[in-house]
């Protein structure tokens, strides 16, 4: 039965309860399901139909679908989920997005929701503290790091009057389209043994003068490296040039004191990204962008048509990124951040890199494999010796047994094989599973 014949009310009781009880089956099942979906491109779309139906269906067939459907998943949520940047969405996250998504916020400005407005502005400012950073920045919410780096750029390019990105070759692709965007000019640094930014090689760039910001990263996505920060700082202010820092995956590892090394120099950053849904176990979408200078992006952003325009005398997070619309993310972190604290996030994120560690150590004592860049975090880079060929087709066998889920990355040329650990649900067990796939799969 559709809503419209009940209260919305009873209509989400019902439906909702439906829809927790199928997500509550899902989790119970799901670490039997293979982590890589099975089917190939378009065959679902086939399976669907081509239209939508005439007559209100209800609800349950929706779900019904769904798990006629659940061979074309990729699971996320599985603790041998360990490609790109394994993510979580708990139980706690899920529930707060039940409640944003029937709160229906929509934050064009201060007016149009005081709740979402000021609580983005408190949830940011508890991740600063969580993480070590400047509790004098501005903090916003973006829906991916690609969106944060966009604006971040954009106000650069307006605060300098320039218009030239530098990062290095390890730069996330976002920076490279970011540019490319804004119609902004990029030239690339070269890195040293380990995949870090060479300064020589950044000042040599800033020596043009037309140089508008340097991106550098903490946390690259092959290989996790970090860039010589406080050095690439110095070059910025000695040239007046905006230095933007993205740590969309390593910077939630700040939340640990061990992992402050990594953070040297980032309070000198002019902007600074930190995806909390890449590694503080908050559910896709939410990219935090602080910046010290934030007249500089409201400045590059801020366009306020009559009909936005109130009389209250309050900030309006839109004014700061592209996005005019904003949907209410800072529920989901504000959860995550209450119901883990400190102590629980510091917890999953240690226990992470611990497992990745074991792995890295594992991988380098057998013999006829290799460790193949520096593991500081939780994803470690390796192969097998023998071709590119043989490693690619050894990673296409692993995925296929639905056991563990890898992902891969080219480093000097070389095809390499990527492990990271980041779900929360991942155990030693787990770890020691994708090893032995790996040893089995490579005929050992
Ligand atoms: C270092 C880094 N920056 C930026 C991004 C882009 O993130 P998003 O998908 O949030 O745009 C990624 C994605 O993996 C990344 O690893």
């Amino acid at each position: 039965m559709s809503a419209g014949r009940r209260s919305w009310a009873d209509a989400l009781r019902d439906d909702g309860s439906r829809a927790v009880e199928w997500a509550a089956g899902y989790l119970e099942r799901l670490d039997a399901l293979p982590v890589l979906a099975r089917t190939r491109p378009g065959e679902l779309r086939a399976r669907l139909p081509a239209g939508p139906p005439g007559e209100p269906e209800p609800f349950q067939a929706v779900l019904d679908d769904l798990d006629g459907l659940l061979d074309g998943v990729t699971h996320w949520q599985h603790p041998r989920f360990m490609a790109y940047f394994a993510t979580s969405s708990p139980p706690e996250a899920i529930a707060a997005e039940i409640v944003a998504a029937t709160l229906n916020q929509v934050a064009i400005l201060w007016r149009a929701s005081p709740l979402a407005t000021e609580l983005e502005a408190v949830t940011v400012d508890w991740l600063a503290q969580l993480l070590g950073l400047p509790t004098t920045w501005h903090g916003h919410i973006e829906d991916t790091a690609s969106t944060s780096t966009l604006a971040a750029l954009a106000a650069a390019r307006s605060a300098t009057g320039r218009a030239t990105v530098v990062c290095s070759d390890q730069a996330h692709s976002s920076v490279v389209k970011a540019a490319r965007l804004l119609g902004m000019q990029l030239r690339t640094a070269g890195v040293d043994a380990q995949f870090r930014m060479r300064p020589d090689d950044v000042a040599s760039h800033l020596a043009t003068g037309d140089v508008a910001a340097v991106v550098a990263t903490v946390g690259t996505t092959s290989t996790t490296s970090v860039d010589p920060v406080p050095a690439i700082a110095d070059l910025c202010e000695a040239t007046g040039t905006w230095l933007h820092v993205d740590a969309a995956y390593a910077g939630s590892a700040w939340v640990s004191p061990r992992n402050r090394w990594s953070a040297a120099g980032v309070e000198r950053a002019d902007s600074l990204v930190v995806n909390p849904h890449k590694w503080l176990f908050v559910p896709m979408d939410c990219s935090v962008l602080f910046t010290r200078r934030a007249d500089d992006l409201r400045r590059a952003f801020n366009e306020t048509p009559e009909y936005l325009r109130t009389s209250e005398d309050a900030e309006s997070l839109s004014e700061y990124g592209p996005a005019l619309g904003r949907r209410f993310r800072s529920l989901k972190l504000w959860a995550v951040m209450r119901c883990y604290g400190r102590q629980g996030l510091q917890e999953h994120i240690d226990r992470a890199i611990d497992l990745a560690q074991q792995f890295a150590g594992w991988v380098d004592a057998e013999p006829g494999w290799e460790v193949c860049a520096p593991h500081q975090f939780s994803c470690v880079c390796f192969r097998l010796h023998g071709t590119d060929a043989q490693n690619e087709a050894l990673m296409a066998r692993v995925n296929a047994s639905g056991e563990i889920f890898i992902s891969h990355t080219k480093l000097d040329g070389r095809f390499v094989l990527r492990l990271a650990i980041g779900h929360m649900r991942t155990t030693r067990d787990d770890v020691v599973r994708a090893w032995a796939v790996l040893r089995r799969e490579s005929g050992a």
